[in-house]
């Protein structure tokens, strides 16, 4: 059994990632470090809090002496780091943060996992770090074009530039220290326990609760857009079969403008949850102010994924949306939980002060 740490856990694709590896029974030992931000919510595992190869821990990133001593503690043999801010909107309010985490935290990873594999006997032997990061370091595509592995990195915003700093640190490490890094950029995701502030989790929570749905510009803007299990399942594979030192594309092959996404929830959740013509959920949309920046448009080109790890995607958006849906409709404790930061209270009472 691996002993693997995964960072940022209690969020939306790391907390999707921890239940997707544990079903591979017996195969990894999860510890799960997370610092428990707005956007962290132990709630996601509550399903799995009784695993015996499911163990929590709180901490930072950026603190190097709780790094140092989990890598001791749990003799960890695989890292797959997940922890960041995520939201480009808050990027763009309050950058600081993402400098801190994405940046700073990624290199207090990258250094503690360095210093202390190298100094075993086997040394880097069966010994991964695998880094989650973005499609939005490559920058905004125009019309036509995907964004492959060689793609230039053109990031605009601070989010995306913090993310593009990370990956340029862990290939750094690669070519310097022969440390065995893996990096993978996916395109958007969807699905269960992504917090209300991203698109379609924030359109599901205003239809239901009558509030407008914010379209951003013209609502031209193009997103590729990916089930959340997907791209857990795609990590898993790049973690388990990919070619140390190098970085794959992952992505759905499936765009869409944002005011499209828009109208085919509205279509969905007026299906769902009943609504005549005349209180159709459209009639929430809201044109408002574009985001500062906003790139026009991202698409992935998952090709390499496929030919070499035979990676591809199960859900349709039709199957993957349609879940997504119906997990919130059933799941709306948890977006109130979420939206009012009650879930914060969770820890405390899991786990007192500690
Ligand atoms: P999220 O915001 O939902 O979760 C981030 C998690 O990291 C939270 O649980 C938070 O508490 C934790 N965290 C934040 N700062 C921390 C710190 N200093 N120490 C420890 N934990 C900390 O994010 P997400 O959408 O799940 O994204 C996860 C990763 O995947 C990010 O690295 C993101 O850049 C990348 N990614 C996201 C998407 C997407 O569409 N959401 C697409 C491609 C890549
Ligand atoms: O491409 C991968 C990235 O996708 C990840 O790296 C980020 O962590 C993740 O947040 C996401 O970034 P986006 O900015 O593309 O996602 P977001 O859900 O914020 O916005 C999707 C699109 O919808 C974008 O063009 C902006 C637009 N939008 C967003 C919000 C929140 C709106 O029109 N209205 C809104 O209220």
């Amino acid at each position: 059994m691996r002993n693997m740490l995964v960072t940022g856990g209690a969020g939306f694709i790391g907390s999707n990632f921890i239940l997707e590896a544990l079903k591979d029974q017996g195969k990894y030992n999860i510890i799960n470090l997370d610092i428990l931000s707005y956007a962290g919510n132990l709630e996601n595992l509550t399903s799995v809090e009784e695993h015996p190869d499911y163990h929590f821990e709180k901490g930072d990133v950026c603190d190097k002496e709780t790094i140092t001593a989990l890598l001791q503690k749990y003799n960890i043999e695989k890292v797959v780091h997940f922890a960041a801010e995520s939201h480009v909107d808050r990027s763009i309010e309050t950058p600081e943060i993402f400098l801190k985490t994405n940046v700073l935290g990624t290199f207090t990873l990258l250094e503690c996992a360095r210093q202390y594999w190298s100094q075993l006997p086997e040394g880097y032997q069966n010994k991964t770090f695998l880094h989650v990061s973005t499609d939005e370091v490559y920058g905004s595509l125009g019309e036509i074009g995907l964004f492959t592995e060689e793609t230039s990195y053109k990031p605009n915003s601070p989010y995306s530039a913090s993310k593009a700093a990370s990956d340029h640190l862990a290939r750094s490490y690669v070519h310097t220290y022969g440390f065995p890094v893996l990096v993978t950029n996916c395109s958007n995701n969807y699905g269960p326990f992504q917090f209300p502030e991203k698109l379609i989790p924030l359109l599901i929570n205003n239809i239901l609760n009558n509030k407008p749905l914010p379209v951003y510009g013209e609502g031209k803007n193009i997103r590729d857009w990916l089930y959340v299990r997907d791209h857990c399942r795609a990590i898993l594979c790049v973690l388990e079969n990919g070619n140390i030192g190098e970085q794959y594309n992952i992505g759905g092959h499936n765009e869409w403008t944002n005011i499209d996404i828009v109208r085919l929830i509205c279509k969905y959740m007026d299906e769902q949850l009943k609504l005549p013509e005349s209180k159709s959920s459209s009639n929430l949309i809201t044109y408002v102010k574009d985001r500062p920046g906003h790139d026009l448009r991202y698409a992935i080109d998952a090709t390499k994924i496929k030919r070499e790890l035979g990676w591809v995607p199960s859900e349709t958006f039709e199957t993957g949306i349609q879940k997504t849906i119906n997990w919130y409709l059933e799941n709306k404790e948890w977006l109130s939980h979420t939206t009012n930061g009650s879930y914060q209270n969770y820890y405390k009472e899991m786990y007192g002060n500690r």
